[in-house]
């Protein structure tokens, strides 16, 4: 792994980008290979990693969304297949999970996790989500002046309560839980957009109207997979989202529609499992990555997927990943 993330050093490709240039506080990243939330260690909150995997190396680390209050999550079973090291090894192209954002909560996260965060040498970015326009807003407030993180990114993929719908399902809710968090967050937004949307270019443009910082593009797709033999679903919960390979078509398509409508960086996010995989949501318009399900697979796959990234520039004579960005020739 030698090398891995090293950044424009002699006869090497620079992999630095930027994720917030307009922000007064930036967002730069080392290189654009980020661990997506709720994928960060077997559970989203880095269990399982080891000292060898040096989160330095990496863009950046997105611990499990955070919500007002601590959550149990749903019931057993929350993956399908059980072994998404198995899945990949098989090669199979459905991967779905409904866990319902276990999480301690944001009192206890900002508390207890974002202090082991601060003395981490690594990016990272707290994901958080909330039921209303007011909890987002409160969220946000309660971060403020709080160390151990460079970036909020909103996972927008939860109901709204006073709507009935997700928030990144409209326009409006978009742009009003942006809004909410803006007037008292620090640092960069991100706002994370769900996949099953008409079009994701008027989401897309309300979430920048609101003062989005950059984009994810995108949460899993909603899914349910029955066992014939027990006619029962799969999962738990009965439904859950799909993420994966299956999932990663759709993201390129909406990065790329994304990226021709607005003008803040886009992070490409789903079925990441390879550089290849990586590089093709930069052609399509993506400024980073996330890595998702692979890491559940192998968990050293966002550095292999770094160091893919870092030699197929180095053999393509490629000196700057930004020269990437959106080159998809169509
Ligand atoms: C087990 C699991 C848990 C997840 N939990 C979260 C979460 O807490 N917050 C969030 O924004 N996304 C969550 N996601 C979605 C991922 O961050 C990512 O957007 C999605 O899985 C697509 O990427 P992938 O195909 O590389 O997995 C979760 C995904 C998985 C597989």
């Amino acid at each position: 792994m030698a090398g891995a993330g090293s950044a424009g050093k002699a006869g090497q490709p620079s992999l630095a980008v930027e994720l917030a240039p307009a922000h007064p506080c930036g967002l730069a990243l080392r290189n654009p290979v980020m661990i997506a939330s709720g994928t960060f260690g077997y559970d989203g909150y880095g269990r399982g990693l080891t000292p060898e995997m040096d989160l330095s190396r990496l863009g950046a680390v997105i611990p499990k969304t955070l919500t007002r209050l601590p959550r149990e999550g749903n019931p057993e079973p929350r993956w399908y297949p059980e072994s998404y090291r198995v899945a990949r090894e098989n090669h199979e192209p459905v991967m779905l999970n409904a866990i319902g954002l276990t999480n301690p909560g944001i009192e206890a996260g900002l508390k207890e996790l974002a202090p082991q965060w601060a003395q981490w040498d690594a990016t990272v970015l707290l994901s958080m989500s909330g039921d209303s326009v007011d909890q987002f807003g409160d969220m946000a407030r309660m971060t403020a002046g709080v160390a151990g993180f460079e970036a909020i990114e909103l996972n927008l993929s939860c109901p709204n309560v006073e709507q009935g719908d997700l928030f990144s399902y409209s326009p409006r809710g978009t742009s009003q839980a942006i809004d909410a968090v803006k007037r008292h967050a620090e640092v960069p937004v991100l706002a994370k957009l769900a996949p099953n949307v008409p079009d994701i270019v008027p989401i897309a443009r309300a979430a920048v109207d609101a003062g989005a910082d950059a984009l994810t593009i995108c949460n899993t797709i909603p899914a349910m997979t029955i066992d014939l033999e027990s006619r029962r679903p799969v999962l738990g919960n009965i439904t859950g989202g799909l993420s994966g390979p299956g999932l990663h078509p759709v993201a390129v398509v909406l990065v790329y529609r994304a990226s021709q409508a607005v003008d803040v960086p886009i992070i490409g996010v789903g079925g990441i499992f390879t550089a290849e995989d990586a590089l093709e949501f930069i052609l399509a318009g993506a400024t980073a990555v996330q890595v998702g399900s692979a890491n559940l697979a192998d968990l050293w796959a966002p550095f292999k997927i770094l160091e893919g990234m870092q030699v197929w520039l180095g053999e393509r004579g490629i000196s700057d990943v930004n020269d990437l960005i959106g080159a998809v020739e169509v």
